[in-house]
């Protein structure tokens, strides 16, 4: 073993230095010692705006010589202190912490009144939903104004029946003769298919109160028309007597009865 290599064995070192080979001669596998001395403390590194000289050195090893040099020693590393902010400017280890603090506890506000407003907003638009679904599910402004209505008595002669629109239905009011009372309240009830006596269907036997629309498929029946002097459906030919109540034809039952009340004399108040 030469000198030079006895040197390279008791020399050796653990800086990180790079290593460069060349055809002839691949780097070394372990074992080798730079001239350089490559500093271990971070305080004797070069430092910014200081240019690298980029020479190189030759280094012996077991697998004889070969150069190393740092790479990209010949750039120079540009100095941006002149362009940081003032409030970034310090390299103090403390004051970066503060500043991080600092930071966290704005990050933290701004998060707060993002998650709040978001809040805020969905509460809204629930509220606002809910709102509109129940006004969807009440009825309507000119519905609830026909809820009930008052037809003065009078209006309807005797003999007649008049149709009124309540809750967008047709309603007939009808003053009966006596005659027409007679003959309804001896109706045997065994002959109806919808038996019901008259006096049932009736508060004041002069006036009959019912929904004009036919049992059968809905249509509004002709008044004073039919076979029973009541009223006549001609969709399918049902006849009801001046009771309401279905005599011939398809309809299954009696013309409805609404609910009604007479709050004063001459007044009748149905709804
Ligand atoms: Fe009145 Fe059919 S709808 S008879």
């Amino acid at each position: 073993m030469t000198t030079l290599a006895r040197t390279a064995l008791t020399s050796m070192v653990s800086n990180k230095i790079q290593i460069i080979g060349n055809s002839l001669k691949p780097p070394p596998p372990a074992i080798m010692k730079s001239s350089i001395k490559v500093p271990r403390n971070n305080a004797t590194l070069p430092k910014q705006g200081m240019i690298l000289n980029g020479k190189t050195s030759t280094v012996v090893s077991l697998a004889g010589v070969t150069k190393v040099r740092y790479a990209h020693s010949d750039v120079t590393v540009p100095d941006f202190n002149d362009y940081r902010p003032s409030n970034v400017s310090s390299t103090s280890v403390s004051e970066f912490r503060e500043r991080e603090d600092q930071r966290k506890k704005d990050n933290k506000t701004f998060n707060y009144a993002i998650t709040a407003g978001a809040w805020i907003g969905g509460v809204y638009v629930a509220k606002s939903t809910v709102e509109l679904f129940l006004k969807s599910m009440s009825a309507s402004a000119d519905v609830l104004a026909l809820a009930s209505i008052e037809v003065a008595l009078a209006d309807v002669p005797e003999g007649k029946s008049v149709t009124f629109k309540w809750r967008g239905k047709p309603l007939f009011i009808r003053h009966r003769t006596a005659d027409e009372i007679a003959t309804e309240e001896a109706v045997n009830l065994a002959e109806l298919r919808d038996p019901e006596h008259d006096n049932v269907r009736v508060q004041k036997s002069e006036f009959l109160i019912v929904i004009g629309i036919c049992t059968h498929l809905g249509c509004v029946p002709i008044a004073d028309s039919g076979d029973f002097g009541g009223y006549y459906c001609p969709c399918h030919g049902s006849h009801y007597d001046a009771s309401g109540r279905i005599r011939k034809g398809p309809a299954p039952l009696n013309l409805e009865v609404p609910e009604y009340t007479f709050p004063s004399e001459g007044i009748v108040k149905v709804g």
